[in-house]
């Protein structure tokens, strides 16, 4: 499918490499914006024009998430507010054929792992045509995988035609198993639905299946174990993620957040942990539970962050990439959808560019890091 991205050079390829190269919604003093700031003048020129999708750093970049919809049927603390949310217009959210066509030239370009996310991606509308659709795609490579990320509510109403349509794999996230914190946690009373959407994931064979909980001190932290053995039962990989500072309410505290040093601790009272190898770019480390084959895994962005390794692009459901999951600048593409050039080759451009544009790492440590603009259900996780 290469060929259905355009790599012809010309005046028309030079001009979108330049538009895309102006587009990124860098505010005027990028120099002095923390994690929003690429140092110029490296970032500013724009990448290969062929080749794999590479950053500046020498990064390959293969795995593109896409986040469907900024709604979410829960509200977890950790993500949004209680109230007041200021959801995306619905006319800026992108429709199948727009979705389709990026991920098309993406896939052209080497993405080989596309990841739907939300907020919660079950509750776009068109999400079986999209999950058929771009599970067609075929890239350098071969095919494309598929994957979602979900809260797991409305999985066993869509997961046979998720499945026949192509889904490859599912990450749900189960914070905890108490239906009285899971009220307190999400302030929607669903935990019973989540656990049927988990035993449906475990029926429709589709492997491997992770459990995703954010380790919250005073909250789920005396679950970890229960939490292992819930996983263990249902043929799950349970990963336990380092809380990052991407809440809507800006309360974040490192001092008090439940470290990778701190789950292992807790999980290595109970179980024999021996560290799997070969972890590539992927954020969770994983470690074989008494002797296998069942696997437990930590994303700890804070304390061990991996951002030397990453491989991974974002693009928002209204339109924007982003390069990292802390950036503060976006390119939007959504004039380049909705205008006139049926060519491929602004997309393509701006996907280089943006990519090229990534920073080395997240920041979070030093003081200029700025907590992004939009919250976790608008950013796609
Ligand atoms: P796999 O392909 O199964 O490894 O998926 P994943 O772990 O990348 O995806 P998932 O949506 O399940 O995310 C789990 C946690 O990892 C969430 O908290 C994400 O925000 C976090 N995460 C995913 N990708 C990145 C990343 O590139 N950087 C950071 N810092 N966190 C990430
Ligand atoms: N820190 C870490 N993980 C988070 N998630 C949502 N918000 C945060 C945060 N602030 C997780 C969800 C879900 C995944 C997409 O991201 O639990 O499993
Ligand atoms: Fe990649 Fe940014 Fe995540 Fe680091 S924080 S791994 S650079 S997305």
């Amino acid at each position: 499918m290469r060929g259905a991205t355009s790599t012809r050079t010309g005046p028309g390829r030079a001009a979108a490499r330049a538009a895309a190269a102006a587009a990124a919604t860098d505010p005027p003093d990028r120099a002095a914006a923390g994690n929003g700031a690429d140092p110029a003048p490296r970032a500013a020129t724009l990448g290969p024009a062929d080749g794999p999708l590479v950053d500046s750093y020498a990064r390959v970049h293969r795995d593109l998430r896409v986040s469907l919809t900024d709604k979410c049927s829960l509200r977890c603390t950790y993500c949004m507010p209680a109230e007041g949310v200021e959801w995306m217009a619905q006319a800026s959210v992108l429709t199948p054929d727009e979705l389709v066509r990026v991920a098309r030239v993406a896939v052209g370009l080497g993405i080989t792992t596309i990841r739907l996310t939300g907020g919660e991606p079950l509750l776009y509308a068109d999400v079986v045509e999209v999950v058929r659709r771009i599970s067609r795609l075929e890239g350098p490579d071969g095919p494309v995988r598929v994957a979602m990320t979900t809260n797991g509510i409305k999985l066993p109403d869509f997961l046979p035609d998720l499945a026949a349509a192509g889904l490859g794999r599912l990450n749900v996230s189960l914070d905890t198993l108490r239906r009285d914190r899971f009220l307190e946690l999400t302030r929607r009373d669903r935990l019973d639905r989540v656990l049927a959407g988990i035993e449906a994931a475990r029926r429709s064979g589709l492997r491997p299946l992770k459990l995703n909980a954010v380790a919250m001190r005073g909250v789920n932290d005396d679950e970890l174990v229960d939490l292992v053995e819930f996983a263990l039962e249902h043929d799950a990989q349970m990963r336990f993620i380092e809380q990052m500072p991407l809440d809507a309410g800006h309360t974040w505290d490192r001092g008090r957040m439940v470290t990778r040093e701190e789950i292992l601790a807790a999980l290595g009272e109970r179980f024999d942990l021996q560290p799997v190898p070969g972890r590539g770019g992927a954020p969770a480390e994983t470690w074989a539970i008494d002797g296998g084959p069942h696997t437990v895994g930590v994303i700890a962005s804070v304390t061990a962050p991996f951002c030397g390794n990453c491989d991974r692009l974002r693009l928002t459901a209204d339109g924007q990439l982003r390069n990292c999951l802390f950036s503060t600048t976006e390119h939007d593409l959504k004039p380049i959808l909705r205008g006139d050039d049926p060519t491929d080759e602004g997309i393509e451009a701006m996907i280089r560019s943006c990519v090229w544009r990534k920073l080395p790492g997240h920041n979070i440590d030093d003081p200029s890091f700025l907590q992004p603009a939009r919250g976790m259900n608008a950013i796609g996780g």
